[in-house]
């Protein structure tokens, strides 16, 4: 592999670059300051790769997201959420027998321990699932060691687990009893047999549902060095114990700017709808620069043509509505929303296209599932991907703790005044 050159202040510099698997090129800085005493900058890391990963592959221009190689077409298509998880986080697709040993893992470690019920005691009703979430998986590794040994035991503890405190979560929020996890359920019907039966009578998840949350958190499950999961590795560089990697990502997940746009997305659709369907008026909102306006759900940092998860969303959409039953207006100001924006300059130009979040909500809500639980439905998809690279940023060798540089701009040196004289 060739080189890239640097001239700096009339001095050449050579440093090598590097070729993935999928032919991207980078240029490896690691001796940039040592050797020339200059540092890069680049604010949000656009341009700046963090690490190399076998995880996930996006290829933004042509909208192409593959797991572990296999494309998400295909796999949103035939497989299981709990076969992805299981390739995402150990790289091959599972045998019959590995399958069984992971979901029997998944089912006997639904429960969280009793004592657990008691901090949902102390939550306002109005408390937001994502920060219930956040604090619960932290306090979660207050129950269990985090030795090297027990990895692939609290892998399976966090996966089985935040179902279940996703669920007593939404239950605290209306008041309602929590509903035990039962192992006669798929990953999927469990989470939904939690949320919405009750003791008075029995529930059976309806099979639509449960196909829909199983397509959902597939298309969820990872998605590379996004906010969230650059924040796991972020935490996990320092040592800090994979619970409180997953708390972290959590939080960086809840902003509106990521995991929060769904419920944002939902939101802006309804303002819409309340406000005669003009959807133009917030295409317009949208385009001007002194309105902070933003259409939530639009653009992305690495797709520019289209994310294929949201394609994908947007042709289950129809099926999923109406096998539910449920005729929903805001899926159709939805697609007159992405319509006009496709056509208008503005957004053509900036290469903003619909992204997960702009259907995925539409879909939730039809499922009968609260905006404010969006994000925390994001959290139980994106988990596999984010113990995933936890996991395989542990086994780098070329890891090391996080720590980028900065440009200080402040005050140079001056002296200290002391307060009466200043
Ligand atoms: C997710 O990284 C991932 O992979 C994330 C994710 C995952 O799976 O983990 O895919 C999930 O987070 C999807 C994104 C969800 N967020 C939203 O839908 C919020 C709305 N979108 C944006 O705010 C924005 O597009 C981002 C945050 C998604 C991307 O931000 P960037 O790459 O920093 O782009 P930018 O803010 O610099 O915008 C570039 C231009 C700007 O205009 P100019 O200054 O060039 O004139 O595009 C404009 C922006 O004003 N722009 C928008 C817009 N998004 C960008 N204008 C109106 N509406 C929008 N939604």
């Amino acid at each position: 592999m060739s080189t890239a050159k640097l001239i700096i202040n009339d001095q050449e510099h050579e440093f090598p670059l590097i070729e993935g698997s999928e032919g991207e090129v980078g240029i490896n800085v690691r001796s940039l300051r040592s050797s020339t005493g200059v540092i890069t900058l680049d604010p949000g890391y656009a341009n700046t790769g963090s690490c190399r990963s076998a995880i996930t592959f996006i290829d933004g221009e042509k909208g192409i997201l593959r797991y572990r190689g296999y494309p998400i077409e295909q796999l949103a298509e035939n497989a299981s959420f709990v076969e992805v998880c299981y390739l995402l986080i150990y790289g091959e697709l599972p045998t019959q027998a590995q399958l069984e040993e992971f979901s029997a893992g998944l089912v006997y470690h639904s429960m969280i321990h009793e004592d657990m019920k008691k901090f949902f005691e102390g939550y306002p009703p109005t408390a937001h699932p994502m920060s219930i979430l956040s604090s619960m998986i932290s306090s979660l590794g207050t129950f269990y060691s985090d030795t090297e040994a027990e990895t692939d035991l609290n892998i399976t503890r966090l996966i089985s687990k935040i179902k279940t405190i996703a669920a007593f979560s939404y239950k605290k929020s209306c008041g309602q009893p929590f509903i035990y996890p039962r192992n006669d359920l798929s990953y999927s019907a469990n989470f939904l047999h939690m949320m919405f039966a009750v003791p008075a009578e029995p529930y059976e998840v309806p099979d639509v549902l449960a196909r829909s949350l199983n397509l959902l958190l597939i298309l969820h499950a990872d998605h590379e060095q996004n906010c969230s999961t650059s924040t796991a590795r972020m935490v996990g560089s320092s040592g800090a114990t994979l619970f409180h990697a997953i708390s972290a990502a959590i939080s960086a997940l809840s902003g509106p700017l990521h995991g929060g746009a769904n419920q944002k997305v939902i939101e802006q659709l309804s303002m819409i709808q309340a406000d005669g369907g003009d959807y133009q008026k917030y295409v317009d909102k949208a385009k001007d620069k002194d309105d902070e306006f933003r259409l939530m759900g639009f653009g992305h940092r690495v797709y520019k043509n289209f994310d294929p998860r949201s394609r994908i969303l947007k042709g289950s959409a129809d099926e999923v509505l109406d096998a539910l039953g449920v005729d929903d207006p805001l899926l159709e100001i939805a697609k007159n929303l992405e319509e006009v924006a496709l056509k208008d300059e503005y957004f053509v130009e900036r290469k903003l296209y619909p992204n997960v979040d702009f259907y995925s909500g539409i879909l939730y809500r039809a499922m009968g599932i609260p905006t404010d639980m969006f994000t925390v439905m994001f959290a139980l998809g994106r988990l596999p991907g984010w113990l995933a690279h936890w996991r395989e940023m542990c086994a780098d060798p070329d890891n090391r703790i996080n720590r980028p540089r900065q440009i200080y701009t402040g005050a140079e040196e001056r002296a200290y005044v002391a307060v009466g004289d200043r």
